[in-house]
């Protein structure tokens, strides 16, 4: 955590009053509390003051706040400087974006976020765009760690995003569009990104899934093409793929046009990439047969444009890394050892898999 102090003498405004609708909020939120206790209500109001101030608490409305509550002007200062919700200093006025940087969402790309916002936004935290417009920082976890990584734009979390998920945002948010919070990739909520993962087999064979079950399927199915097939990084984004992030939805969802055809080969691949094919040759493999793919994972797969086992199983570590962050789950190629699983069944199919893993394949 960073030492977080008042913004400079420059800044600071001469003096904060509440507008009458604000003023008439505080008071009946002050007296929820018994006399005597009034003390509490100061991170409501305080809030309430950094709504009004453009998104930071100025040293006057601290001391207001102060007098309000009839506390010593230290003490808001302390809770104003302690909690990281409290902006001490001018924020962009459409967006401080807090990106957070603890370990889930650091493992899951928070970093190639942060440099994006190096990049669009300023190249120090706290620090105003050239237009005033934007602002960011890094924070602790904010919660929603199962979807990392993360944000929160004012009151607002956007979730299961990639670098260029997040210039897509940031694009419209300048532009004055309409965006929407929550995961940026289809799921609903926090339900897994593929699936259902257990009670899937049912009581019968023809057994559905649940309706809610059903529909993250559904959706999760909807991971844009582009989205998952490009690399995470930031060196990725100056890439030709993504030189027009507009394009991209931030909403995960492709056209039922897109959902249905497997991801042209010149749009996903990179020349020094993987080996991609836009059809099987003849019949593609049972890519399920690999321990950790499942449905989900071998249509992704499919439009990545994988289709047999012996393109797999020339992966280079290089390969995996960019698949890897294609299918937005980093560690999953190389936990499974997805490669070696490959190199067995191109080479044996299942007798070469039970032969080297001394087990059958799925
Ligand atoms: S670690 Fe990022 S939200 Fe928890």
């Amino acid at each position: 955590m960073s030492v977080r102090r008042l913004a400079d003498e420059s800044v600071q405004p001469k003096s904060f009053a509440f507008t009458a609708a604000n003023l008439k909020w505080a008071k009946e939120t002050i007296r929820k509390y018994p006399k005597g206790k009034q003390a509490s209500a100061v991170i409501p109001v305080l809030w309430r003051a950094q709504e009004q101030n453009d998104g930071w608490v100025s040293r006057a409305a601290m001391e207001e706040v102060g007098r309000m509550l009839d506390m010593p002007f230290i003490r808001v200062f302390e809770i104003a400087t302690f909690y990281t919700m409290f902006q001490l200093e001018p924020v962009g006025k459409k967006a401080h974006v807090q990106v957070c940087g603890t370990t889930p969402c650091m493992l899951r790309g928070s970093e190639d976020l942060i440099r994006v916002c190096k990049r669009k936004i300023a190249e120090n935290p706290h620090e105003l765009s050239a237009d005033g417009n934007f602002s960011w920082e890094e924070v602790e976890c904010l919660g929603a760690c199962v979807n990392a990584p993360m944000i929160q734009i004012w009151k607002d979390t956007y979730e299961d995003l990639t670098p260029e998920a997040l210039e897509d945002l940031l694009d419209k948010i300048a532009k004055g569009q309409k965006v929407k919070p929550g995961p940026q990739i289809g799921r609903v909520n926090s339900a897994p990104e593929g699936g259902p993962t257990t009670l899937t087999g049912g009581v019968t064979a023809k057994a559905k899934p649940r309706p809610a079950a059903a529909k993250a399927t559904k959706k999760a199915v909807k991971v844009p093409p582009a989205n998952a097939g490009r690399p995470g990084s930031d060196a990725a984004i100056t890439s030709k793929a993504i030189k027009s992030p507009a394009k991209l939805p931030v909403k995960a969802g492709p056209s039922k046009k897109s959902a249905a055809k497997p991801v042209p080969v010149k749009a996903a691949a990179k020349p020094a990439g993987p080996e991609r094919l836009a059809k099987p040759k003849g019949k593609a493999d049972d890519l399920k047969m690999i321990a950790g793919v499942g449905p989900k994972l071998e249509q992704t797969l499919n439009k990545l444009g994988f289709w047999h086992f012996s393109q797999i199983a020339k992966w280079t570590k290089k390969d995996i890394a960019v698949v890897d962050d294609g299918l937005s789950f980093k560690g999953r190629i190389e936990r499974d050892d997805w490669v070696k699983q490959a190199k067995a069944l191109a080479k044996g199919g299942e007798a070469g898999y039970i032969k080297v893993f001394g087990k059958k394949p799925r």
